[in-house]
C-alpha cells in the first residue's frame, strides 16, 4: 500500500459569496466548510495534510492548527496550480506515494470516492487520477475533452472552451490523486498561457496525456458528491443535500424525522432511537439527543444534552445545558447556559432559566425567571416566581431546599437560601434566609372597607 499524503485548495479569495467572511469558513451544517474535505483527507489517514490558504486570516489558521493541519500559505492566488506548487513544498517530509489534492470549496465529497479513485490509479498504474461527473448544465465547470477512442486528451476551463467544447458534460470534479514523484516534477511544466493569466492545475491532465504516463478519469455515481461552493446560491443548494444525508443518517439509525428537508441537524450531532424530531426544529452544534424523545416544531438546541424520553415541546429556545430522563419543557420556554435540569423535572411555559440546577421532580410551569438558583428535589415554583439574582453590579445565588413550596408571584433577594420542607406565601418578597419547615410569609394585611365607592360614584 502506498502512503497518501493531501493538500487542500483554499486560496482563493472567494469574491463571489460578497462576503467578509473568507468561503472556507462559512458554516455548513454548523461546521466551516474546510472542515468536510479535511475530515475525508483524515479518514483516509492521509499524512501530512497541508491546506493553502491566502495570508492574514487568523480565523482560518487557529482553526486549522486545532485541526493538527500544516499551512502554506498563498500570497497572491495566481491559480490552483500555483497553489499546489505552494503545498508541494510543504509536503517534503512526505517521501513517496499518492498526493491528493481537494479543494475547500468541496464540502460534500465522501471517502469512499476517493478510496475508489486510488484503486482504478492502482489498477491502471497510472500517475494522475481525476474524478468526473456529467452535468445537464456544465458551466462554470472544465469540461473533460476525451478523443474519439474515448480517452481523455485534457481538460479546459469553461472561459478558455470554444463553443463546442462547452457543449461537453463531463466535467472535473477539481479533485485529484498524483503520483508524488510525477507531480512534483510536472508542476514545473506550468506555464500562465490563458484567458485568467493563472497556473491551472488542470493543464496536467493534458501533460500527463503527452507523456504517456496514464491518465484516470473516474466517473461519480452521485454527481452532487462534487458541487463546489462559489456563491451563496452554491452553499443553500449543498445545505440541503448536506441535511438530506444527514437526515437519512439518522432516520436509518432509528430516529423519526416528519419532515426531511425541513430539519435542521448540525453534522455532529447525536440522536437515540425512537426520538422524534418534528418540522422547523434546529439541532445545533455538539447537542447529543437520548432515546424517546421527542422534540417539536420551532425548538432550538444548540450544543444540548438529553437524556431519554425528554419532550420538548413546541417553541423553546436550549443552550449548553443538560437535561434528566422524562423531564418535559415548553412550550415557549428557554433554557439558557451552564443549567443542570433534572430528571422528572417539569419547565413550563414561558419560564426563563439560567445557570440553575433542578433536581428530580421539581416544577415552574408558568411564568418564571429562575437564574443563579439551586433548587432541590420535588420543589414547586409558583406561577410568576422571580430570583432577583442581580444587585447592579454582582450576581447572587438563590438555594432552595427539597421539598419546598413556592407560592404564587414570590421573589427571592438574592443571596438567599431556604430550608428543606419550608412554605413560601403567595405574593412575598423574601429577603432574609428561612430555616427548615417553617412557613415564610411578608406581605401587607389586607385591608377591607366595607360599603366602600370610588369617588366618581358617591353623590
Ligand atoms: C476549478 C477547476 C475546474 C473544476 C472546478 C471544480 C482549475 C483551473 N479549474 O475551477 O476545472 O471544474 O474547480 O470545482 O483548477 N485556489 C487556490 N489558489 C488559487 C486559486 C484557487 O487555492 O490561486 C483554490 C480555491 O480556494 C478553491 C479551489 O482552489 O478552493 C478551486 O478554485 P476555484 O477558483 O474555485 O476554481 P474553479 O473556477 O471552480
Ligand atoms: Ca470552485
Amino acid at each position: 500500500m502506498k502512503k497518501l499524503a493531501a493538500v487542500i485548495l483554499a486560496g482563493g479569495q472567494s469574491t463571489r459569496m460578497k462576503s467578509k467572511t473568507l468561503k472556507v469558513l462559512h458554516p455548513l451544517a454548523g461546521k466551516p466548510l474546510i472542515s468536510y474535505p479535511l475530515g475525508v483527507a483524515k479518514a483516509l489517514k492521509a499524512t501530512p495534510i497541508c491546506a493553502v490558504i491566502p495570508p492574514n486570516q487568523a480565523d482560518l489558521e487557529n482553526l486549522l492548527i486545532t485541526l493538527d493541519t500544516t499551512i502554506a500559505y498563498q500570497n497572491e492566488a495566481l491559480g490552483t496550480g500555483h497553489a499546489v506548487m505552494l503545498g508541494m513544498k510543504a509536503l517534503t517530509s512526505f517521501p513517496d506515494g499518492y498526493v491528493i489534492v481537494l479543494s475547500g470549496d468541496v464540502p460534500l465529497i465522501q471517502e469512499e470516492t476517493i478510496r475508489g479513485l486510488k484503486q482504478a490509479m492502482e489498477k491502471n498504474g497510472a500517475r494522475l487520477g481525476l474524478l468526473s461527473m456529467r452535468l445537464a448544465e456544465p458551466s462554470p465547470y472544465g469540461r473533460i475533452v476525451r478523443d474519439l477512442d474515448g480517452q481523455v486528451v485534457r481538460i479546459v476551463e469553461d472561459k478558455d472552451a470554444s463553443e463546442s467544447e462547452k457543449a461537453i458534460t463531463e466535467v472535473n470534479a477539481g479533485i485529484y490523486c498524483f503520483d508524488k514523484a510525477w507531480l512534483s516534477e510536472a508542476l514545473h511544466h506550468l506555464k500562465p498561457n490563458n484567458v485568467k493569466g493563472e497556473y491551472y492545475l488542470t493543464d496536467l491532465v493534458g501533460l500527463a496525456v503527452e507523456q504517456n504516463v496514464g491518465v484516470v478519469a473516474h466517473a461519480a455515481a452521485d454527481p452532487h458528491e462534487f458541487l463546489g461552493v462559489n456563491t451563496r446560491i452554491d452553499l443553500a443548494r449543498v445545505a440541503e443535500i448536506m441535511r438530506r444525508r444527514i437526515n437519512h443518517r439518522h432516520m436509518l439509525a432509528g430516529v423519526g424525522i416528519l419532515k426531511e428537508n425541513d430539519t435542521y441537524i448540525d453534522a455532529d450531532v447525536a440522536i437515540g432511537e425512537d426520538t422524534t424530531v418534528y418540522p422547523g426544529v434546529f439541532l445545533r452544534g455538539t447537542t447529543k439527543i437520548g432515546k424517546s424523545c421527542v422534540i417539536e416544531t420551532g425548538s432550538v438546541l444548540t450544543d444540548m444534552t438529553l437524556g431519554d424520553g425528554v419532550h420538548i415541546k413546541p417553541m423553546c429556545v436550549l443552550e449548553q445545558s443538560t437535561i434528566g430522563d422524562d423531564t418535559a419543557i415548553g412550550p415557549f420556554a428557554h433554557i439558557r447556559p451552564k443549567s443542570q435540569i433534572g430528571r422528572k423535572v417539569k419547565i413550563g411555559n414561558f419560564v426563563e432559566v439560567k445557570k440553575t440546577v433542578m433536581k428530580e421532580g421539581s416544577k415552574a410551569s408558568h411564568l418564571s425567571y429562575l437564574g443563579d438558583a439551586k433548587i432541590g428535589k420535588e420543589v414547586n415554583i409558583g406561577c410568576g416566581t422571580i430570583t432577583c439574582n442581580y444587585d447592579g453590579h454582582s450576581k447572587h445565588e438563590t438555594v432552595i431546599g427539597d421539598d419546598v413550596f413556592v407560592g404564587s408571584d414570590v421573589q427571592f433577594v438574592a443571596p438567599v437560601s431556604i430550608g428543606a420542607g419550608s412554605t413560601i406565601g403567595a405574593g412575598s418578597t423574601i429577603t432574609e434566609d428561612v430555616p427548615e419547615n417553617s412557613l415564610a410569609l411578608s406581605r401587607t394585611v389586607q385591608v377591607v372597607k366595607k360599603d366602600w365607592k370610588p369617588k366618581w360614584k358617591r353623590k
